[in-house]
């Protein structure tokens, strides 16, 4: 039987994966196709060794794969075939010429409206999966439909709210669907075959529509807000060292009035992942560009705490050890962004590992699956670095503990034994707030929560 749409997409990443992987388990009666320009990665979706870590995913691409989702590098016949494409290549921070550490990286984006233009044959439905400067839309349009083209193309923003760790929980139950498009009736047509396609899993209340613009900067606005409250909670943590009070308690009261809600107010050693850092820079590259001094600069706050954070971590460290680093071994628990994810990009770990190293320490690097990226992001990196996979051989003989990750395996791990086989004095420095403080301190641990008095033995 043939299939009643023919999807595709572009960019196999941590977002298109997972986000095709659904919609063909969800809808058997559509084709969805993957393609991305990395053959090795596609490879990797057609093996059992996916190549990122999501719970459940594993599952849902064996319901679906060879059955109506396929990987593949074949971009040109995938464009052909298609009339609903799905863009989710990657827009990093721009690393050189005009907006060099702010701006988004467009290239591949262009890049891949150009080649959809060359190769379609077909009117087709272009949909923006990567975060994008609002206004994005309007350039990709202009680069479809330039020359003589006789085909339409509409282009519909539809950003994804997924978080790593939970994507197969996000897909499957999201707490909003965003499709933006223009106003005229084609727009809306073609907003609405992509409305039909969430439709399968998705209640219809839960999917809203607007129009591209704001669809377009909802997603921009969405990532800073989250990461406002977390920089928020942790500039607060800072004052609750200074004056006695906890920050796990403030943020409770806090968070218990329903206007303000209890999530995303854990204070951390800082907040990390290829969005929330990028969408900022980008928010704040915008309002600038359009002269809005006061705005960009109320959204880059965000970011300097975020950094001020780490580096309070770091100086804090070096403190409390008695102001030297150098030739002490110290554990790294985590090396992920967060926790379930084996990612590592902008990982607050990656700083302080290279922190640390420029203090001169021996480091030793544990995690359950970030290991191979935290290889990778150290390469270079002047020091002592080793990696063991099992975190109570990690420690033997460190002089101090510094989580990174809220790994869940953390909080249940033999510690009696570990502060047994470390080096004394002992220090645990939880940049996460998971373990029981109190049960270290009375072990001999001399312990540093975020936000909340030390426990020591000094
Ligand atoms: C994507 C978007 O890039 C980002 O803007 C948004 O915030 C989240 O979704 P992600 O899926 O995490 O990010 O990116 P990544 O894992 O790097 O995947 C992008 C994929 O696109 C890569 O596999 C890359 O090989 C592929 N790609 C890139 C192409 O297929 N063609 C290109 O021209 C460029
Ligand atoms: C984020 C958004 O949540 C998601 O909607 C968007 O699509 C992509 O960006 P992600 O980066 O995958 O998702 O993870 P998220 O759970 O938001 O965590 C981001 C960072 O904030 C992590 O480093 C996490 O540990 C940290 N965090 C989160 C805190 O430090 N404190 C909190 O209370 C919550």
């Amino acid at each position: 039987m043939p299939f009643k749409r023919n999807i595709l997409c572009i960019g196999a990443g941590y977002v298109g994966g997972p986000t095709m992987a659904m919609i063909a388990f969800k809808c058997p009666q559509y084709k969805v196709t993957v393609v991305d320009i990395n053959p090795e990665r596609i490879a990797q979706w057609n093996s059992d060794d996916l190549p990122i870590y999501e719970p459940g995913l594993d599952q849902v691409v064996r319901a679906a794969r060879g059955r109506n989702l396929f990987f593949s590098t074949e971009i040109e016949k995938g464009i052909q075939a298609s009339d609903v494409i799905f863009v989710s290549v990657n827009t990093p921070t721009k690393n050189f010429g005009a907006g060099a550490g702010m701006a988004a990286d467009l290239q591949y984006w262009d890049k891949t409206a150009r080649e959809i233009r060359k190769y379609s044959r077909s009117n087709k439905i272009i949909v923006e999966k990567s975060t994008l400067p609002v206004k994005t839309a309007q350039a990709m349009e202009r680069i479809l439909t330039c020359g003589d083209t006789a085909l339409s193309f509409d282009v519909l923003s539809n950003p994804e709210f997924l978080a790593e760790g939970t994507a197969i929980q996000d897909l499957e139950n999201p707490d909003r669907v965003l499709i933006g498009s223009s106003q005229t009736a084609q727009g809306i047509c073609a907003r609405d075959v992509l409305v039909e396609i969430y439709a399968n899993w998705v209640p219809r209340e839960k999917i809203i529509t607007s129009n591209i613009w704001s669809s377009e900067l909802s997603k921009l606005v969405a990532n800073a807000f989250l990461a406002q409250r977390i920089s928020s909670v942790n500039s607060i943590s800072a004052l609750c060292e200074k004056a006695d009070a906890d920050v796990q308690e403030v943020a409770r009261a806090v968070g218990m009035d329903s206007r303000v809600g209890a999530k995303f107010l854990n204070a951390s050693v800082g907040f990390g992942g290829s969005c929330f850092k990028k969408d900022i820079l980008n928010l704040v590259y915008i309002c600038r560009y359009y002269d809005l001094r006061e705005v960009a600069d109320y959204w880059e706050g965000v970011v300097k705490i975020n950094e001020y954070q780490k580096e309070r971590f770091i100086l804090n460290m070096l403190q409390v050890m008695f102001n030297t680093l150098a030739g002490k071994k110290i554990c790294l628990f985590g090396f992920a962004f967060k926790a379930d994810t084996g990612d590592t990009r902008e990982s607050p770990a990656i700083q302080i590992a290279k922190r640390l190293m420029e203090e001169r320490a021996d480091l030793v690097i544990t995690d359950p699956k970030a290991i191979d990226n935290a290889k990778e992001d150290l390469k270079g990196a002047i020091g002592n670095v080793t990696y063991v996979e099992d975190p109570l051989d990690a420690t033997a003989g460190c002089c101090a503990i510094a989580v990174m990750t809220e790994w869940s395996l953390y909080k249940n791990l033999d510690y009696r034994e570990i502060y047994r086989k470390m080096a004394k004095p002992a220090f645990i420095f939880d940049g996460r707030n998971i373990l029981d403080h109190e049960a270290l301190h009375n072990m001999g641990f001399n312990v540093f929560p975020i936000g909340k008095p030390p426990l020591t033995h000094f």
